[in-house]
């Protein structure tokens, strides 16, 4: 049988919440998967970075779904994966988290999900090293996973206003890799208490709707000040969606994307943020999206 799922991209961090925030943003990957018998691979790749992704067994959609497979005792060997990518690749949107929750999700729907959701969350969070990014690509919404006397937990909610995300992505690739070898082993308390302070702040306004509050709270000193080398502008590119009107702006996951908090303004906000990029020599074009539910 063919199975369709249909993942969203995220944006992990949020600011303050590193390793631990993440929101399901309206951007789509699909994935058309036929599990077959013989050892038989064909991965069919279309839209953003197509000709940049492996097409044989370094796949990583093929990774996470011969993984599951291979742990469910199955005697499938080979594929058929189909992918129509809208989430930009290694921008900071999820496109990693999508790929892999895509695989779980859809080869776990060809074993008749054998496998919880609950499960599947496990083993995604497993192959990306951290659960920011997996947890809104696989249950929507403003997530917040932690591991709680080490069990893998999460909460997923949406805020009753209707707050958008204006991304502003520029045109060069940023691995993940390369953007945490960049971030202290150790960090000053005075900083750990200022991200404790926002991310609480952040997660007490969502969810109560208290939009005054946001403005600020998404400020960070844990990852952010040591990435800011690696994304050209970012500061000018936050100071003029900030005098747009934005309450918040952050890198999106570990960037280059960098992103406006909003509940207004959205497009003279992402107008400006690509003016700012241009003006440190970076293409950039901006999106504005919802959050996925
Ligand atoms: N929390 C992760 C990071 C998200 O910032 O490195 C990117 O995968």
């Amino acid at each position: 049988k063919c199975v369709k799922v249909k993942v969203p991209g995220t944006t992990a961090n949020c600011g303050p919440g590193f390793d631990v925030m993440g929101i399901a943003c309206s951007i789509y990957n699909e994935l058309e998967l036929t599990l077959l018998e013989e050892k038989k691979l064909t991965i069919e790749i279309y839209g953003d970075g197509a000709e940049n992704i492996p097409k044989d067994n370094r796949n990583m959609v093929w990774r996470c779904i011969e993984e599951l497979v291979k742990k469910s005792g199955a005697k499938y060997k080979g594929a058929h994966i189909k992918m129509t990518n809208n989430v930009p690749l290694s921008r900071g949107l999820g496109s990693s988290a999508t790929a892999i929750v895509a695989g779980l999700v859809a080869a776990n729907a060809c074993l008749d999900n054998k496998y919880s959701v609950q499960e599947i969350f496990e083993m995604a969070t497993a192959i990306e090293g951290h659960p920011d990014n997996v947890a809104p690509a696989l249950f929507g919404g403003i997530t917040v996973s932690a591991f709680l006397h080490g069990n893998l937990k999460h909460i997923s909610f949406l805020p009753d206003f209707p707050l958008k995300m204006v991304v502003a992505i520029p045109d060069f690739y940023l691995p993940t890799k390369k953007a945490r070898a960049v971030l202290k082993q150790q960090i000053p308390l005075k900083d750990a208490i200022f991200n404790i302070g926002h991310i609480a702040m952040i997660i007490g306004a969502l969810s109560q709707g208290k939009v005054d509050v946001l403005k600020g709270a998404f400020e960070d000193k844990l990852h952010q000040p040591y990435r800011a080398d690696l994304i050209p502008g970012m500061n000018d590119v936050f100071k003029v969606a900030d005098e747009n009107g934005a309450l918040g702006t952050t890198i999106s996951g570990a960037g280059p994307t960098l992103i406006a908090y909003t509940v207004e303004n959205y497009e003279a906000i992402g107008k400006a943020m690509v003016e700012a990029f241009a003006k440190h020599k970076i293409n950039a074009k901006y999106l504005v999206l919802d959050i996925d539910s």
